[in-house]
């Protein structure tokens, strides 16, 4: 089981250091859901298919992570709070490279 470090600023301003596991084909809204670092019912809601903007979070880290797909960036040009680092949380899975990422979630929308 190899795990990684991920720093996540919650919507309150808290930051949470979790370590998030590469081996189970977690994506970083599923891990915030894990950690309840979110109340239920505000991430998460499209169950994962980049089709809410409720997992959108700010890369806060300069950390190599995969392009955006088109039905990533799609929901992005319709989502309230987007800034140039924006992600969706469902979108990114997570993978031994992201040791050390940091993330902010997005307000609620
Ligand atoms: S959970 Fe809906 S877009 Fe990520």
């Amino acid at each position: 089981m190899s795990d990684v470090k991920i720093k996540i600023k919650d919507r309150e301003g808290v930051l949470h250091e979790v370590d998030a596991p590469t081996d189970m084909n977690m994506n970083i809204m599923e891990l915030v859901r894990a950690y309840e670092l979110a109340p239920e019912g505000t991430i998460g809601v499209c169950g994962g298919m980049a089709m809410c903007a409720s997992c959108q979070c700010y890369v806060e880290s300069d950390t190599n992570l995969p392009e955006k797909s088109d039905d990533e960036d799609a929901m992005l040009a319709e989502a309230f709070y987007v800034k140039d680092n924006s992600r969706l949380g469902c979108q990114l899975h997570i993978n031994e490279e992201m040791e050390g990422l940091e993330i902010e979630l997005a307000p609620e929308s």
